[in-house]
């Protein structure tokens, strides 16, 4: 076959094809794009195709921590690209091991593994839960059990573990195995386990997350946490927590379970450990330290530049005070988010959420839609995005100033202002 280049006729803009009206024809259509092209970023705004500039209170999906082409992270990657990138787990990555020493010394944990995204770390902690239930509980067909309304990621196994329908959908059958209890309900978690174990042992795991992120900016209930907690240390049941969304500094504290004050025996990330770079991980407590040489393995998992590119944005949080920021940053944002809530009481109903990971609630009765609210703060300027069916997220980099937060209330009122007045 004769290769030819690609024309931006042929593999361009918005095409208006297929169910979704800006995708691209060379692109198969599983997102339904926004008409914003965005080709530059610095700190906490980016720019459009047409020179049009903007407030990201997305950041990648909770995703860009350092905001965007931080200087710092730009030139370690660079030196990084020049030196090495890629060799593979076969041989010893002197990276690998600062990032993994960095995160043990820093959390619960004590052992790392290292791949590239949320469902990967996520897919290894399913599959490593399984292999507990079998070597440690002698479980012949090991339960997970999950919470409803969470999300885990677009894998097989993790939409599985995915207490949402829409995501099955199509796509069955399901991998088998998971069970699902009401978030923050202790009733149901105790007749789900009741039920489960009527003749014995079946669960090898909870996996649950801290806050509920696409579920709706959903924070976990302390009380039922500690509860959670007791429960699967008495029954010998794995607690892991999803911390793909909360983890490194997000909530003001480096990790979602220390707002809850109780540790998992493993936990899961991916986000805003890269700062913008595919990384995930799975970090473990000694007593979930079960995988051995075969059991689990990525290509690409814990190359030098990943992990250099997630070293950088560790030290950064340490040197720059991050964490100090969120609390304070955040702090701001909720409270003027209650203000916006204040003047459209009709339309809004609550502010959900810890640190830089909050959630405007739109009532049900409202005739504004996440959709219409994204739309409307793009032509003001602002980017934000979608959680559950009626919540607005804002997840802004962990840098955020306070004129910059001023500046996204001033939008998001604006927003408001003109869609319902
Ligand atoms: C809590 C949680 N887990 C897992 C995932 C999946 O992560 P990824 O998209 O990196 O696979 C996400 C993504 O939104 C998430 O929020």
């Amino acid at each position: 076959m004769e290769l030819v280049d690609a024309p931006h006729s042929k593999c361009g803009t918005f095409g208006f094809v297929g169910s979704s009206p800006t995708a691209p024809i060379c692109l198969m259509d599983t997102y339904k794009r926004l008409p914003l092209k965005l080709i530059k970023g610095k700190g906490c705004w980016v720019w459009d195709d047409k020179g049009k500039k903007y407030l990201d209170a997305v950041a990648g999906i909770a995703s860009c921590s350092l905001g965007h082409s931080d200087k710092k992270l730009a030139a370690v990657l660079r030196k990084q690209l020049n030196t090495i990138q890629h060799i593979s787990n076969l041989y010893q990555i002197s990276e690998q091991e600062e990032l993994g020493e960095w995160l043990v010394s820093n959390s619960c944990a004590e052992k790392v593994f290292f791949c590239n995204s949320g469902a990967e770390a996520n897919e290894a902690v399913i599959k490593l839960a399984r292999k507990y239930g079998h070597q440690k509980k002698q479980i012949s067909e090991p339960i997970i059990l999950c919470a409803k309304s969470s999300f885990h990621g677009r894998t097989l196994a993790t939409i599985s573990a995915t207490g949402q329908e829409k995501y099955h959908k199509g796509f069955e059958p399901l991998v088998q195995g998971f069970s699902f209890f009401e978030y923050n309900d202790l009733t149901s978690f105790i007749n789900l386990q009741k039920q489960i174990e009527e003749n014995g042992p079946r669960i090898a795991a909870v996996l649950i997350e801290p806050i509920q992120g696409e579920g709706g900016i959903v924070p976990g209930n302390i009380s039922f946490f500690k509860h959670l907690r007791d429960l699967c240390t008495k029954h010998k049941i794995l607690l892991v927590f999803d911390e793909v969304q909360t983890g490194m500094g997000r909530t003001g504290t480096l990790w979602g379970y220390e707002n809850l004050n109780i540790e998992p025996d493993a936990f899961t990330l991916a986000k805003g450990l890269g700062g913008g770079h595919a990384i995930g991980a799975l970090l473990v407590k000694e007593k979930a330290n079960i995988f051995e040489p075969g059991d689990h393995a990525s290509t690409f998992g814990g190359n030098p530049f990943a992990c250099k590119a997630a070293l950088t944005v560790a030290t950064e949080i340490q040197n720059r005070k991050i964490l100090v920021n969120v609390n304070v940053r955040g702090e701001e944002l909720k409270e003027g988010l209650r203000e916006i809530v204040a003047i459209y009481p009709n339309d809004l109903q609550e502010v959900r959420g810890i640190g830089l990971m909050q959630g405007l609630v739109i009532n049900e009765k409202s005739k504004l839609t996440p959709t219409k609210i994204i739309e409307m703060a793009i032509k003001e300027g602002l980017l934000v995005i979608s959680a559950g069916q009626n919540v607005i997220r804002v997840v802004p980099p962990l840098i955020i100033t306070k004129n910059e937060i001023r500046k996204i209330l001033k939008k998001l009122n604006t927003t408001f202002n003109l869609l319902i007045n």
